[in-house]
């Protein structure tokens, strides 16, 4: 009986702790984007650092919540989307860094196999075909590509 309660005790406080960590690191992200921000968005990338087929992640946090996203660079244009799959909340590249099929045409996620078209985000193929990415909004202002929150309620597009 007392083994259980310590062991309780143990893992509340190991709980507690890592919300307190994770509220620091979010604290301290947040921090750095807005260091890294302008008019209310992130610059992800230079345009010269992207060449087309490349593709970039990143974080944005908007309002309290963390958002896991990427920028790729179809045909010279630029796309960002929260790196979360239609079909299940797995980022796409659940195993690595890896968002296009082997032919560079169109993005995939590797768990099952979804295709998405790299410029409107629509799945083509696989289990979520109909349903498209999360977009987030793109701003090319003085060679650099800025990435903003989405309009509305984000709860639903976090961590
Ligand atoms: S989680 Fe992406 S295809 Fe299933």
């Amino acid at each position: 009986m007392a083994v259980t309660i310590y062991l309780s005790i143990i893992f509340l406080g190991l709980y507690l702790l890592g919300l307190a960590v994770r509220k620091v690191f979010l604290t301290r992200e947040a921090r750095r984007i807005k260091r890294e921000s302008r008019n209310g968005a992130r610059i992800v990338a230079r345009v010269k650092e992207m060449q087309p087929g490349s593709v970039r992640k990143f974080w944005l946090v908007c309002g309290k919540h963390r958002i896991d996203g990427f920028l790729v660079n179809y045909d010279g244009n630029f796309h960002a989307y929260v790196n979360r799959c239609r079909h299940m909340t797995t980022p796409l590249d659940f195993v690595r860094y890896q968002f296009f099929t082997e032919d560079r045409r169109h993005l995939i996620c590797l768990t099952h196999g979804a295709i998405y078209e790299p410029d409107s985000g629509l799945c083509i193929e696989g289990p979520c075909k109909g349903l498209s990415l999360y977009r987030l909004p793109v701003i090319m202002e003085r060679g650099e590509v800025l990435v903003g929150c989405p309009p509305g309620d984000v709860a639903v597009l976090a961590d």
